[in-house]
C-alpha cells in the first residue's frame, strides 16, 4: 500500500457492506511490491483460506496463477468493457487470473513554477533533464533554499527499480533486459551507457539517499516542495494537489523523458485475483466485481488518480476535470514498455532481482555499468538454464 490506498479500500469495502450485506477486512501490505510478493507466497504456499482475495501486481500472475481461481465465467458479460491488453496480461493458459483493478504507467513530474522562474522548458531527453535539474537546483541553493534536489526517483534495490533502470535504459535503445522472445539482451553499450548517466545523478541532482528510495520517500521529498523533477506514478498526483501538499497547484506531469530512442515508460498496475483456498468463492467473485465495476473505478479515479482499465472512464467528464492528463496516458500505457515476465514466466522475481541488484550496484558505484551488465548477462544465464 501506498499513499492512501489502504485507507481508501477500507472506504469501498463499507460501501460493498451497504450494498449487499458482505463484510470484508483489509490487511495493509508493505509499501515494497517486492516484500508483499514475498509475503503472498508463503501465505499460498501454506494454501491459507485466511485471504479470499489478493490485490496483485501485473507481473505476478505467470508466477502464481496455480493458487488463483478462473474468473473467466464470472466475469464473461463485462471482461469485454476492459482493455484487452491489460485483461491479455491477467490470462494465464486461457484462464483468467485476476481482474483488472487499476493500470499504472509512470510521469515526469516537474515544478511548473520553477521552470518558469529560471526560463526553463519541459526537457524531453535525459540529458536535458540533468542540465535543468542541476541549473534550477544551483539556483534555488544559491537563493537559499538548500535543501533542494534535482530528480527524486526510486534507487532503491527493490522491483520499483526494475522499473526506473528499464524506463532509462529502453530509452536509449538498450532493450528491455530479455527480449519477448526470451533472449537476453541488457549486456549492450547502450544500456551501459543510461546506467551510467543513472550513475551521474546520485549525489549530483538527486539525493545520496535516493539508493534507498522507493515511492513514497520520493514522493516525500517532492511533496515538501524539495525537488524541480521526481519521476512515478500518477497517484502522487492526487497527493501532490492535497491540502497539505507545499507543492499544491505548482506542478504539472510530463511524458518521462529519452535518452535518444522513444520514450519509455514501464507498464504497471494491479488485478484483483480470488485465492483458490477461499471459502468464500461466491462473495469473493461479488467483491472483485465490486471493486472493478465502472462506478468504482472512478470514484477510485477521482480520490486516488489511479488509471482506470476501462476505456470508457477516459471519455468521463468528471475524471477528465479532476487529472487533466489522463487522456493523454492511455496512449502512454497502451505503448508501455513490459517488464520481461511473459517471457521469463515462474523465473521472472529472479530475473528483476539480478537486474535490479545490477543496477543498484553500479549506481552506488561499485564496478562500472559495462562491468556490472556483463556480470549480468551470466548470472542470467544461468538462471535460464536450459530454457525459461
Ligand atoms: C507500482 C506499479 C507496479 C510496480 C511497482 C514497483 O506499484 O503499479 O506494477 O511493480 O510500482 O515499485
Amino acid at each position: 500500500s501506498v499513499g492512501k490506498d489502504a485507507e481508501y479500500m477500507r472506504e469501498e469495502l463499507e460501501r460493498f457492506t451497504a450494498a449487499t450485506g458482505h463484510t470484508a477486512e483489509v490487511v495493509a501490505m508493505p509499501a515494497s511490491t517486492t516484500d508483499q510478493f514475498a509475503q503472498y507466497k508463503t501465505w499460498l504456499s501454506a494454501q491459507t483460506s485466511d485471504i479470499d482475495i489478493y490485490q496483485v501486481d501485473v507481473i505476478w500472475a505467470p508466477q502464481i496463477d496455480s493458487h488463483l481461481t478462473d474468473l473467466k465465467a464470472a466475469m464473461a458479460g463485462e471482461i469485454g468493457d476492459f482493455f484487452p491488453s491489460i485483461v491479455e496480461s491477467q490470462t494465464v493458459n486461457d484462464r483468467l487470473v485476476a481482474v483488472p483493478l487499476f493500470t499504472d504507467a509512470p510521469v515526469l513530474y516537474y515544478r511548473k513554477d520553477l521552470l518558469e522562474k529560471h526560463g526553463k522548458s519541459v526537457p524531453t531527453t535525459w540529458a536535458e533533464m540533468t542540465q535543468t535539474a542541476k541549473e534550477v537546483m544551483d539556483a534555488e541553493r544559491a537563493a537559499g533554499n538548500d535543501k533542494m534536489w534535482g530528480f527524486v526517483f526510486q534507487g532503491n534495490a527493490y522491483e520499483g527499480l526494475t522499473c526506473d533502470a528499464l524506463e532509462w535504459i529502453k530509452s536509449h535503445d538498450g532493450g528491455q533486459i530479455v527480449e519477448p522472445d526470451g533472449s537476453i539482451s541488457v549486456n549492450n553499450p547502450n544500456a551501459a551507457k543510461a546506467l551510467e548517466l543513472a550513475k551521474s545523478w546520485v549525489g549530483g541532482i538527486s539525493p545520496p539517499g535516493v539508493l534507498s528510495y522507493q515511492e513514497e520517500e520520493a514522493r516525500g521529498v517532492w511533496q515538501t516542495g524539495n525537488a524541480v523533477f521526481m519521476r512515478n506514478w500518477p497517484y502522487a498526483y492526487s497527493l501532490g494537489q492535497g491540502e497539505d501538499s507545499a507543492v499544491r497547484g505548482k506542478f504539472d506531469v510530463a511524458t518521462l523523458p529519452h535518452g535518444g530512442g522513444k520514450s519509455a515508460a514501464t507498464l504497471g498496475g494491479w488485478n484483483l485475483a480470488v485465492s483458490k483456498y477461499s471459502e468464500n468463492q461466491e462473495a469473493a467473485i461479488e467483491l472483485v466485481k465490486f471493486l472493478t465495476s465502472h462506478d468504482a473505478q472512478k470514484r477510485r479515479a477521482l480520490t486516488l488518480t489511479q488509471l482506470p482499465t476501462r476505456p470508457a472512464l477516459y471519455d468521463d467528464a468528471d475524471v477528465a476535470a479532476v487529472a487533466p492528463f489522463f487522456k493523454g496516458m492511455v496512449n502512454t500505457f497502451l505503448t508501455a514498455v513490459s517488464r520481461p515476465s511473459a517471457p521469463t514466466k515462474r523465473k521472472y522475481n529472479e530475473v528483476s532481482q539480478a537486474f535490479w541488484s545490477a543496477a543498484h550496484k553500479t549506481l552506488s558505484g561499485d564496478g562500472s555499468a559495462a562491468e556490472n551488465l556483463a556480470e549480468l548477462e551470466n548470472k542470467l544465464k544461468r538462471i535460464r538454464g536450459r530454457s525459461w
